[in-house]
């Protein structure tokens, strides 16, 4: 083995998610151990996950950990060496990981301090003599870690640290009076450290601490420096610029395969898609003769889902057809709603949370929408890709780092895998589907467009050796 990684995050996929965050912290333990890394990943004991303790061995543990007693469980799960924090007062709780009927935890701040707390104590002491080389925090929920590591370790031969920002608009703030409580050191309280804007941020305490800051793609990184995307800590991102790196998402091939569906199909063979296409048109009641557009998302701010209802009439118009999948703010999942009613047979929509349609979407689209405000990485544009459903993209983040838009040379090269569009507004998009409906037209352009997504690499390979070369560095 090349040496070992502590991850620490507050989602993972199978156990539990809430977006992208969870993908990539679940797939990261297989695609680094083709590397030759050994991860293990510590989270919170969840109400959802706390039966799964009885499978697993006691192997750390602190009689007051913020507010009660916390033990740290081992185990390998579902094909994952999971490290589970069980800490009844903090995690065994009806609701979302962050959030309960009643809104966010009113204790967020203890809830992922003591995570984080948990996380330096295990990369310094190490796991049952499992000693990790490398700390690996995954946004705000763990970014007190690195901070923890660096006030405490003081020697030069402690466990380097990687902090990853998935997605900036979540910082973890926190009042300024939580610093003892929380055990953070009053004397690191000014503006180059723990201090923002008069209070706490998790998210910066990291961005200071962490010996190296990845996010998850080059555009995002380099976005991140600029006062419109930085949401506040551009400065501090940008003093650190040359710790800084964008390192892609890949997606799990196995799972998002189109020649595993149900009804399967390949760049070599297209016939199942057409039979796949029919059978989503029917089971939501649409008739498209023009290109058959899904959009599979949370339905949020980000997302720029509010530019759909003045975007696609004219599309619709023009024989384009749209399936939303998504849940989240009340007033887009009412929007969504309203667009279907207006466009009955063209439009459908259905409010929720659902694997298996977002399975059945993609193998029967012809594209896939994301018209983000901004986008870190960003996967449903990937999984489009693979499954022939182009993507229609907002030129920011992962999502111009992963698609190949159609223009006059992109075309010509024969390189083109979707389209791109600027600035990210109701003009720009509306046009973007019709430059759609014009490609899915020229029959040769479009096949020829199919076949490079399909076969544009997506998985997890020069990801993951971007990721071993950097701890690589770390562990020397
Ligand atoms: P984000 O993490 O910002 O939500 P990503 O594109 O990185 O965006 O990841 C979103 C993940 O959640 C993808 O795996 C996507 O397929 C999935 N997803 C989002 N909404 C739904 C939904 N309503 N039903 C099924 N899967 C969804
Ligand atoms: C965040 C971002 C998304 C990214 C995901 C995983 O949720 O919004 O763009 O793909 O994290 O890194």
């Amino acid at each position: 083995m090349a040496g070992k990684v502590l991850s620490v995050a507050s989602e993972c996929v199978p156990f539990i998610k809430t977006g992208g965050l969870a993908d990539v912290v679940g797939a990261l333990p297989a695609a680094l151990a083709r590397q030759g890394w050994e991860m293990r990943v510590l989270m919170p004991a969840y109400r959802g996950l706390i039966p799964r303790l009885a499978e697993m061995t006691e192997v750390w543990a602190e009689s007051l950990l913020f507010g009660g007693p916390g033990r740290v469980l081992a185990g390998r799960l579902e094909g994952i060496d999971l490290l589970l924090l069980d800490a009844p007062h903090l995690y065994d709780r009806e609701g979302g990981p962050y959030a309960g009927p009643n809104g966010d935890w009113w204790d967020n701040p203890q809830r992922f301090a003591a995570l984080s707390w948990v996380g330096a104590a295990l990369a310094r002491e190490g796991v049952a003599g499992w000693m990790p080389d490398v700390l690996h925090a995954h946004d705000w929920q763990a970014g007190l870690a690195p901070a923890y590591l660096a006030y405490q370790g003081g020697d030069d031969a402690r466990t380097g640290s990687v902090l990853t920002i998935h997605n900036i608009a979540f910082q973890g703030w926190a009042s300024a009076a939580l610093l003892s409580e929380l055990r953070l050191p009053a004397a690191q309280f000014h503006p180059g450290a723990l201090e923002y804007y008069g209070n706490l941020s998790s998210l910066k305490a990291g961005l200071v601490t962490a010996d190296r800051i990845t996010t998850v793609s080059p555009t995002y990184a380099q976005e991140l420096m600029r006062p419109e995307f930085g949401m506040g800590l551009e400065g501090v991102i940008a003093a650190r610029a040359g710790q800084v790196s964008g390192i892609l998402n890949g997606v799990d091939t196995g799972v998002w395969n189109p020649e595993a569906e149900p009804v399967a199909f390949s760049a070599g063979s297209m016939a199942g898609k057409a039979v796949a296409r029919a059978a989503v048109c029917a089971e939501f009641g649409v008739e498209v003769p023009g290109p058959l557009a899904i959009v599979v998302s949370r339905l949020t701010d980000q997302k720029g889902i509010d530019l759909l209802p003045e975007a696609v009439p004219e599309f619709l118009s023009q024989g384009g057809g749209l399936i939303v999948l998504g849940s989240g703010e009340p007033a887009l999942e009412g929007a969504m709603r309203a667009l279907a009613a207006v466009h009955p047979g063209r439009v459908a929509v259905r409010i929720g949370y659902d694997e298996g349609l977002s399975h059945r979407l993609f193998s029967g689209a012809d594209a896939v929408l994301v018209p983000s405000r901004f986008e870190p990485c960003g996967l449903t544009q990937m999984y489009g890709l693979r499954y022939g459903a182009l993507p229609v993209v907002a030129a920011t983040g992962g999502l111009a780092d992963t698609v190949i838009g159609a223009s006059p040379a992109t075309l010509a090269a024969g390189a083109a895998t979707g389209i791109v569009f600027y600035p990210t507004d109701a003009l720009a998009l509306r046009q973007a589907l019709l430059r759609l409906v014009a490609l899915h037209a020229d029959r040769k352009t479009w096949a020829r467009m199919q076949r490079n997504a399909m076969t544009h690499p997506v998985g997890w390979e020069s990801s993951a050796a971007a990721y071993a070369a950097l701890y690589g560095e770390l562990a020397q």
